[in-house]
């Protein structure tokens, strides 16, 4: 990423933001108000990626255990394949690994190749199928990775 571009924990101020990219471009599962209460939560972690101060992709997970768990990941279109995603996911599994992460874990749709592919290219899985998973009735693949 260019020096424009930074990672940093998310805090209230960035709510508006990821809000919106969950709403519009993820399954809208977690209200602005549910990310709120993750910022308070000790083993949750939000981190934001910024360019020129815009926040421009977030990832979630939980430290449950030695195990993190990967809930979502998620770049506005402006900014997609130029690294973002690529950039969040390292530091964050750096993290995490820092603090004693040995797997990381998590779902994602079947139909979703920029997901999978992002995923396969930090050395992720295909563990198994969860079958009719989501509301709409598309399955779930389970991946992990050793941190
Ligand atoms: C998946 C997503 C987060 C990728 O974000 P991104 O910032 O565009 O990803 P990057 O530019 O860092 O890409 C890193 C790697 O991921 C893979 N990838 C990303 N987008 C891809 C696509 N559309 N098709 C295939 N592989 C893709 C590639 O391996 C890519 O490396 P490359 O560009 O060198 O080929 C983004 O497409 C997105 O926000 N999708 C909607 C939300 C979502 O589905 N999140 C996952 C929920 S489980």
């Amino acid at each position: 990423m260019s020096d424009a571009r930074a990672i940093r924990p998310a805090t209230r101020d960035d709510l508006d933001a990821l809000a919106r990219i969950e709403s519009e471009h993820l399954s809208g599962t977690w209200s602005r108000d549910a990310l709120a209460d993750e910022l308070e939560k000790t083993f949750a972690r939000l981190r934001v990626a910024t360019e020129a101060d815009v926040v421009c992709a977030f990832v979630h997970g939980w430290l449950v255990a030695d195990e993190l768990h990967v809930l979502n990941v998620a770049t506005h279109p402006a900014w997609r394949r130029r690294g973002v995603a690529k950039a969040l996911l390292e530091a964050f599994f750096i993290e995490a690994r820092a603090s004693g992460s040995v797997k990381a874990l998590l779902e994602v749709r079947v139909s979703n190749g920029a997901a999978i592919g992002l995923y396969k290219s930090f050395g992720f899985v295909e563990d198994a199928i969860r079958a009719r998973y989501y509301s709409d009735g598309e399955d779930a693949l389970l991946m992990s990775a050793a941190l």
